[in-house]
């Protein structure tokens, strides 16, 4: 048992450089060129196949983006845009305006309640009394009666459709979808909706758009049910923030952003802090591990064979 002796050196290793043994470690032979011909033929057409399938996806891919007459929506400079910074909250609060007065005529949405609002464009005190303007049926009562009350601040959004068909049957057929997840229900997010709102115009030449339908290029197939829902001054701003088009539209789509990601803020304020935090952290945790480690990594292994 003794035949092996393992010597733990510290220092500089030289002991084990001066050791006259040359050590041959073993090396797998993993080139191409010595596989045997099937094994060959097999890995070229796996190759081969999956080059090809890469390919075909990308040009697919791209030939639907390519439709000469789609546009892609540019990169517009949301405020909220950047790593660290927050949603617009006075935009968030004109954009819950522009939906109340505009959109909600045709648009549900379902997955937001008046309390959501709290402490987020509203006061408690306002949201209560938006939420009692709308009538709410509730019950049944004690005989059996349903009936109608103020809102509360836990009612969801009022739906302007009792369900899709009567949606459908109001609007030519077309569906007007739920706006709850709009922005991430769809490519481009924001920047898709805000070229949307804003991108309607006349039909280029030798384009035939159908009754009822009207011609906007950024959307799919550019015939959509939707009119032009918005203009200059299609309202007023309680803010007294100046009704442009383009304003109007920006505020809406900061108040879906926040709607589809109600949690955009604070994911960016742990964000800030978790890199604070790392800051302090890793460095520290790097230097206890070289710490702890250096007694084993500065030491060297050497074999001496028995004499
Ligand atoms: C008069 C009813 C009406 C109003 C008002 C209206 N919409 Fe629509 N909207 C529709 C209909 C109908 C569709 C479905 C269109 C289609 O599928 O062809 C639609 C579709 C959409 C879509 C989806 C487009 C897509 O890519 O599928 C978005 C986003 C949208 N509307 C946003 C808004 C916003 C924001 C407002 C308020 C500023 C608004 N709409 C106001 C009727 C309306």
């Amino acid at each position: 048992m003794a035949a092996l002796r393992v010597v733990v050196l510290s220092g500089s290793g030289r002991a084990l450089l001066n050791t006259s043994k040359s050590v041959k470690t073993p090396v797998a032979n993993m080139s191409f060129g010595s596989l045997p011909r099937s094994r060959k033929v097999a890995l070229s057409t796996l190759g081969v196949v999956t080059a090809g399938g890469a390919g075909l996806a990308l040009m697919l891919h791209q030939s639907v983006k390519a439709s000469d007459l789609e546009l892609h929506p540019p990169n517009y400079p949301w405020s909220h845009a950047g790593p660290l910074s927050s949603l617009d909250h006075a935009s968030v609060r004109r954009g819950y305006q522009v939906y109340k007065q505009v959109c909600s005529a045709c648009h549900s949405m379902e997955y937001l309640a008046f309390r959501n609002l709290v402490g987020v464009s509203h006061t408690e005190a306002e949201v209560k009394t938006m939420a009692e303007e709308a009538e709410v049926v509730d019950g049944p009562d004690d005989s059996g009666e349903m009936f109608t009350r103020p809102g509360k601040l836990s009612d969801y959004f009022p739906k302007p459709y009792p369900n899709p068909e009567a949606a459908r049957a109001a609007n030519n057929g077309a569906l007007p979808p739920d706006l709850s997840y709009i922005i991430n229900a769809r490519h481009g997010g924001e920047d898709y909706v805000f070229s949307l709102l804003t991108g309607y115009c006349e039909p280029p030449a030798g384009v035939a758009v159908r009754e009822g339908l009207h011609y906007n290029p950024y959307f799919v197939g550019q015939a959509i049910g939707m009119a032009a829902p918005i203009y200059n001054e299609v309202l007023e701003f309680e803010d007294g923030t100046p009704a442009s088009m383009s304003q109007v539209a920006k505020d809406v789509c900061t108040f879906l952003k926040w709607a589809g990601e109600p949690a955009h803020d604070q994911r960016k304020r742990m964000g800030l802090k978790l890199l604070m935090g790392a800051g302090i952290v890793v460095p520290l945790l790097y230097y206890m591990k070289r710490h702890r480690w250096s007694v084993l990594k500065s030491r060297k292994i050497a074999y001496r064979p028995p004499k």
